[in-house]
This record gives structure tokens, sequence and C-alpha cells, in this order.
């Protein structure tokens, strides 16, 4: 079998393809559908979306209906892996290692079928979909191929996630890590505490651009998701394989969470009851005050985090945590004393480690940013790295598993070009190349600590995009060149095809233009997605800049 990454037009890349192009088949409107039982969801994920965009109604059919698409199971493949054979008998056989791989093979039928599989509804009726005959064999590089989306800084209506869910599935990416809270917003309805979406989830108006622009948005900004709608999102999600990832950050980037419960901020340096929920970027100093009344309170946070996600970890933040009011608070000094801590950075290694035990004693594992390494860890906890390598290559050696992530890479608010149209000019200049030759694994790990790197995941900070059309610009199509790098066996990044993506991206553009995804044109920016000029001049260099 051969590498031809080309055939198909395929993003992510398979592993291999043999026979494309050299004869075809026709789906039609007697094309029956025959799934296997334990092949899940994805019979009706076809008739939803490709019934649906070419007006076929793929009704059931015995297995052995000719010309039939057939969803199987093989234990000789594993999990996630799946073979898919168009085949002259003019039928489609799709055989997944269990019921994602029979997913991800119906990703890449999708993709198979053209740009017209994409759209909701048939544009031009009576076309009947074409597939060249061959087989296509593929599996994932990493288990962990994640998306972080900031719904704290702008909130994203249930239906936006929703959709970045059928995003995400279109490019094999299976880890939704879902930022629910944060110091402008709290976006997760907590029964216990009801104040922290009623005060929480709206702040009063916004700075609008960067930390550095002159303008302000002068209307309140919120939103928060009910309890049933985390629960449509988790199972819309597992429909999909992908398993969602909550996060409530503490101890810092609190402030939502203080304006709603005062009694949770330090109060013997600042009156908490003043604070409101935070209307400008950066890092807040107000933080969680570290006593016994604000575990009690996550604990009781959590506790309802745990009965809506059911997955195996739970973020806990622990990135950018302020020390200046423990280290001016009377109370958090006394706790310093009492617990024989060396200082402040120790009350934060404190306040981590009692979420570590208290999620491992529940059959949960800890997922946090990678400040978290800092004051040793429980073994079951994992670090997403995002100031670099090094906090990633720290965690495999000490034997924790870890998802890279690193800011100088793959954080997506960064702008992908230097030009003055560019609308969110933050960050680093980090092109579709940049991101493409992106490599997770760092180096200087052995092939045992390597094996800590469960996968990668890109970041989406959205202090700059204020709705879902600058999401997908700053997301795409750079999220594509990263589900490459996440999902397909690339070389090493000197070594790859930059232009080969770039002759694939051509085909996933138009299915990009189908879905409806407001992406970044190669050219630049088209005109009603500029911003010339708008929000000062750009903020330039490494974070904390946004
Ligand atoms: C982060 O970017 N503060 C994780």
């Amino acid at each position: 079998m051969t590498d031809v990454t080309s055939a198909g037009q395929l993003i992510p890349a398979p592993r291999a393809t043999e026979g494309l192009g050299e004869g075809t088949l026709t789906l039609g409107a007697d094309t029956t559908l025959w799934a296997a039982d334990g092949t899940g969801t994805t019979e009706r994920w076809l008739r939803a979306t490709l019934g649906a965009a070419f007006g076929l109604p793929l009704r059931p059919g015995p297995q052995d209906a000719p010309g039939a698409v057939r969803l199987l199971l093989d234990d000789t493949l594993d999990a996630e892996a799946y073979r898919l054979t168009a085949g002259p008998d003019g039928g489609v056989e799709i055989r997944g290692g269990a019921a994602a791989g029979v997913f991800w093979g119906a990703q890449t039928l999708r993709q198979l079928l053209g740009p017209d599989a994409f759209r909701r509804a048939p544009v031009r009726p009576g076309t009947r979909p074409v597939l060249a005959h061959g087989t296509v064999e593929d599996a994932p590089r990493f288990r962990w191929r994640g998306l972080m989306l900031d719904v704290a800084r702008h909130f994203m209506p249930k239906d936006g996630v929703l959709r970045y869910l059928d995003l995400m599935a279109a490019h094999k990416l299976n880890v939704f890590h879902f930022h629910l809270t944060d110091d402008q917003g709290w976006r997760v309805e907590i029964r216990k505490y009801p104040r922290l979406t009623g005060t929480g989830s709206w702040r009063a108006r916004t700075k609008f651009g960067h930390r550095a622009s002159p303008l302000w948005e002068e209307k309140p900004h919120g939103g928060f998701y009910t309890q049933d709608d985390i629960r449509e999102i988790v199972a819309y999600a597992a429909q999909r394989h992908i398993t969602v990832v909550p996060e409530i950050d503490v101890p810092g980037h609190s402030q939502a969470a203080i304006a709603a419960y005062p009694e949770l901020g330090n109060t013997d340096v600042v009156d908490t009851t003043t604070l409101s929920v935070w209307d400008s970027w950066g890092i807040s100093p107000n933080v969680l005050a570290p006593t016994d009344t604000t575990l009690r309170f996550y604990e009781g946070v959590f506790e309802e985090v745990l009965e809506l996600f059911p997955g195996e970890f739970v973020h806990v933040g622990g990135d950018e945590c302020l020390k200046d009011q423990w280290r001016s608070s009377p109370a958090a000094q006394e706790r310093i004393r009492e617990l024989g801590l060396k200082d402040e950075d120790g009350l934060q290694a404190w306040f981590i480690g009692h979420f570590d035990r208290w999620l491992s004693a529940r059959g949960r594992r800890l997922i946090g940013w990678d400040e978290i390494l800092e004051g040793g860890l429980a073994p079951g906890a994992a670090v997403s790295s995002w100031r670099g390598y090094a906090g990633g290559v720290a965690a495999a050696r000490a034997g924790h598993d870890v998802v890279m992530c690193p800011e100088q890479q793959v954080y997506l608010d960064h702008r992908q070009d230097a030009g003055a149209d560019e609308p969110v000019p933050i960050g680093y200049v980090r092109t579709l190349e940049d991101v493409y030759r992106f490599e997770p694994v760092p180096g200087e790990l052995t092939p045992e600590e390597a094996r800590h790197v469960l996968g990668t995941q890109a970041n989406v900070w959205t202090e700059v995009m204020e709705d879902a059309a600058r999401v997908d610009y700053q997301a795409f199509p750079r999220l594509a060149a990263f589900a490459e790098v996440a999902w397909s066996a690339l070389p090493a990044p000197a070594e790859r095809d930059f232009a080969g993506f770039e002759r694939r991206m051509t085909a996933h553009y138009a299915r990009l233009d189908a879905l409806g995804v407001a992406y970044r044109p190669p050219s630049g920016p088209r005109p009603w997605q500029r911003r010339p000029g708008v929000l000062g001049r750009p903020i330039e260099g490494p974070p904390p800049n946004r």
C-alpha cells in the first residue's frame, strides 16, 4: 500500500490509500445502509449529514444488499483505526476497531464525496455523489487531539458550541476542553450556588480589542449554560466520539466567582463586596482565599461538575495565580505557617493538591496548566503544557501524562499574519505553515518518557473574538493544519510537505465554504473581516499581552 496522501484530498492525511481514482461508484435513492451492532450512532449521523446533503434516504437494508453502505467492527484494528473500502461491487464498507473508528471512517467518506457532502441540503437537486474505488487505511497518531475554547471571555451560545463539535468531528479531533470560568465570566449553572451564574455570568461592559485598546463596548455581555444545556453538549459530543473536559479555573482567574460570592476572596486585604465581573483583559489580582470555606465551596462546585461530565479528566486551571493578595493577607500568611509551607507558591500547591486528592478519591484524574507542577502532584495527575515545551518535558520525566499546547505554536488567538489588516493584532505571528510544522513530542524525551505525551491541543482564547465569526477566522484554516499534526503520521517538521498540504487545502476550503466557516482566506482577510487600526497599534511578542 502506498502513502498517497494527495489522493482524495483528505485532511487530515490518512496513513495509506490504494487505488483511489481508478473507477467510481454512485450513491443513489436506492442505496441502503447497514450497521453492525456496536457501531454506535454513525448510522444516524450518516443519514443526518450525507442523507440531508444529497437528498438520499439511505434506508436500512440487509448486509448483503448490492451497493450498500456497510458499517462493521474489526477487532484486528485499534479502537480508533478504520479501513474504508469503496468496492467494485458498488458498495462502501467501513470497518472500525471500535465505534470510534467507524465514526472517523465516516468522516473520511464524507470528504471523499466532495464539498457538497458538507452542505445541509442539496444545492443541485438530483446530483448523485460519486466515489472513486479504493481503500483508505487509517489510524490516529495521538489519542488526545484537542481543542480548547474559552467561552468565559466571550460567551458562545449552545448552538455555536454544538457547531464547533461538528467542526471538530470533521477534522477527527476528539477532546473538547471547555474553559467555563474566568475573571470575566462564569458560564455553567451550579444549582447549589445560583449567584455564580446569577451575578457571575454577566459583565456591565467589555474592553473592545486587546488590553491596550482605547475602546470599550458599552453594553452588558454574558450568558451561561444550564445543566440541561451541558447535558445536551456532552451527549452531542459523545455521539461524535468527543470527550468534553470541563475547566473550572482555581485559585486564580476567579474574579467572576468572587464577585458573586465575596467570601471567596481575600477579604482582609480587599473589600470584595465591591468587586464586579471583570470588564478588561489581563490577569486579575483578585484570587481565591486559601481558606476552608473556599475548599468546601469548590467541592460543592466540583460535585455538580462530576455529575455533568462523565469523562476521566477534570481541568482545574491553576495558571497565572497572582500571589500579591496572599503576600499581604494576614490570614493567608497564617495559613502558610499553620500548614508548614515555605511560601505563597506552597499555598498554590496545597490548593491544587487538595483537589488532586479529592478528584482521585472519586475515580477521576486532575489535569491543570503547567504551573501545577510547581508543588508536586499525585501520580495520576496530568499537565497541559502551555508556556512552551519545558513544562511538558518536566511532567513526562516526573511520570505525569502531558498534553502539549505551547503558546508559541498553537495558541490560535495569536495573529496569523503581520499585515496591518489582521483583525486580532496580538501575540506572535503564527502562520498556517508554522502550525503545520508544529511537533508535539519534545525531541529531548526518551521513547519511554515520550509515552507520557497523550497528545496535543490547540487553544482558542477569546478576549478579542466577540462572536463565532471571529472565532472561525482565528481557528481556520490553522485548525485543519493542527488536526493533521494531531492525527497523521507526519515526518519531522522540516521534512513535512507543506506545499502538498496547501494543495489539499484547496479542496478543504471548498468543504469549509459548504460548512459556512468564516476562515481566513490565503490572500488575507475579506473586507468585512478587517478591523484596520480600530484596536490601536498591534501588540507584539510574548504574552501576557492579550
Ligand atoms: C493560559 O494561557 N493562561 C493557560
